[in-house]
């Protein structure tokens, strides 16, 4: 582990409470270059599960950037919401997940063929990352869900979810509020990843259904996603340890009992908890 905070945290960086809380954190590389991307892991080493290559980067230094992730023994989930028609999906997936790429999506919204594409293509891969189908956008709000000719966001949210499910995907991208309704309707070990997390009195930017990291792992959420409201502050270093203090104080706040897969949830162990 690198020296990411020193004095009295570094005792809580040995426990096994800082290893669930990192398991469960990707941070968002989002920018331009292989250079800046740098920085951060530089910055933040081990003291998250992976990085995110999202759109930002993967357009500009793509290649580059997750060959040497894969170098450093970074995990990456690659964030490229795919979204097309089947056989084009399909052979996307075979030409970006390279090796150390454990987790990609796909937009939901392609329909089941695209899905069943995808998940085809995944599985003959050597080594099959997980694939998870983004349902609707963090950035979008009621207001913008009716303005495209749609009804209920939470009811097309649930139809998404439970048809990823349906078509082998693994989880779901989705707003931390949407993840108890989405456990409804997918098996127990069906993941969700949830971006929009913004610590209290952080700027929301432009996300439109943002809660905060305790709020979204209160709810459910297996695995989330770190962007601005660590990478875009003064001091990243003290941004991140204040989110593991949050999300700590929930597994605290639950008396631990999901601190190891060996002691699961009562609805057995979730893909969320794989190292
Ligand atoms: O900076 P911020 O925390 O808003 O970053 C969120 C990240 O998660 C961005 O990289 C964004 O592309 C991604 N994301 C999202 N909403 C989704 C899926 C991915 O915000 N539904």
């Amino acid at each position: 582990m690198n020296d990411i905070i020193s004095g009295s945290w570094q005792e809580y960086l040995q426990s096994p409470r800082f290893d669930w809380v990192r398991r469960r954190t990707y941070l968002a590389l989002d920018v331009p270059t292989w250079t800046q991307a740098q920085d951060l892991v530089e910055l933040f080493g081990d003291a998250v599960r992976g990085y995110k290559v999202g759109l930002e980067l993967f357009c500009g230094d793509g290649p580059m950037a997750l060959r040497e992730l894969h170098r450093r023994g970074k995990r990456v989930f690659l964030d490229i919401k795919l979204h097309d028609i089947p056989h084009t999906v399909a052979g996307a997936i075979r030409s970006v997940c390279v090796p150390g790429v454990e987790m990609v999506n796909v937009h939901t919204a392609g329909g089941r063929e695209m899905l069943l594409a995808a998940r085809e293509a995944v599985d003959i891969l050597k080594e099959p990352p997980l694939l998870i189908g983004v349902t609707v956008l963090t950035s979008i709000n009621e207001n913008l869900w009716h303005e495209l000719g749609f009804t209920s966001l939470s009811e097309t949210v649930s139809v998404m979810a439970r048809l990823s499910a349906d078509c082998g995907l693994d989880g779901v991208v989705a707003a931390a509020i949407d993840v108890p309704r989405i456990r409804t309707v997918t098996p127990a070990h069906f993941i969700t990843v949830v971006p929009g997390i913004r610590p209290l009195g952080s700027a929301k930017h432009d996300q439109a259904r943002s809660l905060t990291p305790g709020e979204a792992l209160h709810l459910g959420a297996d695995r989330l996603v770190l962007g601005r409201a660590v990478t875009l502050v003064a001091d990243k270093k003290k941004a991140l340890a204040g989110i593991w203090d949050e999300m700590n104080g929930v597994l605290q706040a639950q008396g631990d009992v999901n601190l190891s897969v060996q002691n699961p949830t009562p609805e057995g162990p979730r893909r969320g908890d794989a190292v």
